[in-house]
């Protein structure tokens, strides 16, 4: 018997990045302001092992720096605007740090998705680092976050520092053992790229007792057939417009 997944539909994907920029308190905000109750963000270390949020390996496209996050020391990555880029209303907007992504979720009732992104070698520290943050900031009380990676070794470290909380694991196209790993890292569902996914995938996956969750997803009509196909959740970057449409 397949368990209720504990996340609603509609999940602001980054926040809500075509309203403000991703990734950053401000694109939180506007979720919440947008009807959304769960977003999405993505989790990394600086060189000095300090978690921000933050999605690309590289700085370039999303705040004022140049070259890859890891290589920078949190006190540099702190100086950069993550904001100007998106508009003049967001300059100054810092990079998160993990810590003040959560008090903001807790200040505003969000519930989040976690999502460990790795620097290649930093698989395990990152995910003790971001899941110790969590464990230590995130109310007892509050509905449990869901905990996701593409990466199966920060997925398996999860699962050792914070175990009862429940895990997501990401694909681009879903693997051939999807049902072995699921089963190894005692998985709740799994979350795909929409375009690689088929309703018989779906229906396997949800026979099985998995959630099946889908990304990135930002055309009403798609989203319909998604849901059609019974799927639990989709990430989006247009919130306020999905749960206009799924109201
Ligand atoms: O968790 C869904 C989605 O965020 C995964 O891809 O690259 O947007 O982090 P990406
Ligand atoms: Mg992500």
């Amino acid at each position: 018997m397949r368990k209720k997944p504990p996340f609603p539909f509609v999940i602001g994907h980054r926040g809500s990045p075509r309203a403000a920029p991703e990734n950053t308190l401000a694109s939180f905000r506007q979720a919440a302001r947008d009807g959304a109750t769960w977003v999405e963000f993505d989790v990394c270390l600086t060189l000095d092992g300090r978690a921000v949020i933050f999605h690309d390996d590289d700085l370039d496209r999303t705040s004022d720096g140049t070259g890859p996050l890891a290589l920078m020391p949190f006190d540099a990555i702190r100086n950069l605007d993550a904001g100007g880029w998106f508009g003049p209303d967001f300059a100054g907007e810092p990079v998160p740090t993990l810590e003040e992504a959560l008090d903001l979720f807790a200040d505003l009732g969000l519930g989040f998705n976690m999502e460990i992104k790795p620097d290649p070698g930093r698989e395990i520290e990152t995910a003790e680092i971001a899941l110790t943050i969590a464990r230590e900031s995130w109310p007892a009380e509050a509905p449990a976050p869901l905990i996701s990676s593409f990466s199966r070794i920060s997925m398996a470290t999860a699962k050792e520092v914070q175990p009862g909380w429940p895990r997501d694991l990401l694909f681009d196209r879903v693997a051939e053992d999807w049902k072995d790993i699921g089963a190894m890292l005692d998985v709740v569902s799994f979350g795909a790229n929409h375009l690689h996914l088929s309703a018989e995938t779906v229906s396997a996956m949800q026979d099985a007792g998995y959630g099946v969750m889908a990304y990135t997803v930002n055309d009403v009509t798609r989203a319909k057939t998604l849901k059609a196909w019974g799927i639990d959740a989709i990430f989006t970057d247009i919130p306020a417009d999905m749960l206009k449409a799924f109201r």
